[in-house]
């Protein structure tokens, strides 16, 4: 799998965050994206359905519900198509890549769910998934353009 060495590296950094708070700023120091009003929202749109997304994927594993599963992570993967044109000019590389990443890794965990419905392969390849969830967050943050740069 190409992205197991990234996502257990990311994984490896993030687990001693929980020990070891990070000291605070007043700026936050993650990468900005500057978005208008409107992208940002979308965006931010897309991210919550994540979280809806989790919550059937946890209830089709809680149920054996694998067609739920599988059906749940194939609607998450594309989530990059779903972002407006207009924003592909300015999201950095490493944005699109971790967003690539986290689509393979949500349709490796739909055929698992769709083949063997192994509920411990399926936690695994979610685990996997959270790694770029959190990657992204920790690395960049979304601004919108302020009222007098828009046109
Ligand atoms: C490619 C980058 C990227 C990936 C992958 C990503 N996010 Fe986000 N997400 C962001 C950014 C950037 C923000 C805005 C953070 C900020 O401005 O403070 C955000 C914000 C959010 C928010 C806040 C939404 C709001 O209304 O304020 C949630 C919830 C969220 N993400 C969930 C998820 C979940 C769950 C996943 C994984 C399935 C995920 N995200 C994957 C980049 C990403």
């Amino acid at each position: 799998m190409p992205h197991r060495a990234a996502a257990l590296l990311l994984l490896a950094l993030a687990v001693p965050s929980f020990a070891q708070a990070p000291a605070f700023h007043q700026t936050d120091k993650r990468l900005p994206i500057t978005l208008t009003p409107v992208e940002r929202n979308q965006t931010l749109y897309e991210m919550r359905e994540f979280l809806h997304g989790f919550h059937n994927i946890h209830l089709g594993l809680a149920n054996g519900d694998m067609r739920l599963v599988a059906l749940t992570a194939r609607t998450m993967a594309p989530f990059l198509d779903r972002l407006p044109e207009s924003m592909r000019e300015r999201t950095p590389e490493e944005f699109v890549q971790i967003a690539i990443a986290l689509r393979e890794s949500l349709e490796a965990l739909a055929r698992s769910a769709e083949t063997s419905g192994d509920v411990q392969e399926i936690h695994g390849h979610l685990a996997e998934v959270v790694t770029y969830c959190s990657g992204c967050h920790d690395t960049f943050r979304l601004q919108a353009t302020p009222p007098r740069a828009r046109r």
